[in-house]
């Protein structure tokens, strides 16, 4: 089955990059010379996608006014974009509740964060794709980092069996201490998932006065289905979620512009 959609949860108040978000939604924050929503819908449409579902606030109509103004005549133009609102940023997992009027029953799709960015045309979609299509379970992209700073991200606990850059996993845990880290295998921003999710996302729904994450869904999965599917990034990505991976990505993509040929500097970074 083809997988055409995609969910982006926008809505976040993106206070770790305070003050930079003090005005304009985190996803709209410039990387060189484009906002970084716009690197991840490219990513999507050289991965398939046809189709992009934006959770935004409803008050930031800044995200539909920047596709409204370039979609005409720009490659997106075969394009579906579909917009919902959340109104109160009550976590990444109801935003994805929030989109599933706009999946068919049971068909499968990716949710991407747009404060996760990779280096230039290294996607990590397409082997998400094809391993989901093998396994038809969620799957996960994972990112080995230092002990020390696993507590800033979902955690897995691989399963016993590995092979090559995919793995099976066991246990997730949303920003343990880093005293109980299961291992230093981190999730990044992007998901391809079935359509069961949502029953999942469904359950934790009535409960939430606080915030409902992918995490506690696809705890939830696990414990019904056991087994999770990871995918091992290879190559650079930018944490853009921090001042740091912003920087970071800020100065690759600058010396990548074709009004810089800073080689040796790109090759530093
Ligand atoms: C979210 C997820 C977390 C994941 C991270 C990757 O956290 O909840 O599991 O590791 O994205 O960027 P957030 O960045 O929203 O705090």
């Amino acid at each position: 089955m083809k997988i055409t959609k995609a969910i982006l949860p926008v809505a976040g108040k993106g206070t770790r990059v305070m003050p930079l978000t003090l005005h304009q939604p985190k996803g709209m924050i410039a990387l060189a010379d484009k906002p970084m929503v716009h690197y991840v819908i490219d990513e999507l449409v050289d991965a398939g996608i046809d189709t992009i579902i934006l959770i935004t606030n409803p008050c930031q109509d800044v995200f539909k006014k920047y596709i409204e103004y370039l979609k005409p005549d720009h490659a997106w133009g075969h394009l579906d974009f579909k917009f919902a609102y959340q109104k109160h940023p009550r976590g990444n997992g109801d935003a994805v509740y929030t989109a599933r009027k706009f999946i068919e029953a049971d068909e499968p799709f990716v949710v991407a964060f747009c404060d996760d960015i990779f280096e230039h045309k290294q996607s990590p979609l397409p082997e998400m794709l094809s391993v989901f299509k093998t396994s038809a379970q969620p799957t996960l992209l994972l990112q080995k980092v230092p002990r020390e700073i696993a507590s800033r991200y979902g955690v897995i606990r691989p399963s016993s069996k590995l092979t090559g850059r995919t793995i099976k996993i066991a246990d997730i845990v949303e920003k343990p201490e880093t005293a109980k880290i299961p291992s230093n295998l981190t999730v990044v921003g992007r998901y391809v998932l079935p359509y069961k999710i949502f029953g999942y996302l469904k359950y934790l729904y009535p409960q939430h006065q606080k915030e409902i994450g992918l995490t506690d869904a696809l705890k939830l999965y696990l414990a019904d289905h056991h087994e999770l599917a990871g995918v091992k990034l290879t190559g650079q990505r930018f944490d853009c979620g921090s001042i740091e991976g912003m920087l970071q990505a800020q100065v690759y993509f600058s010396t990548l512009h074709s009004l810089f040929k800073i080689q040796e500097l790109r090759s530093k970074i």
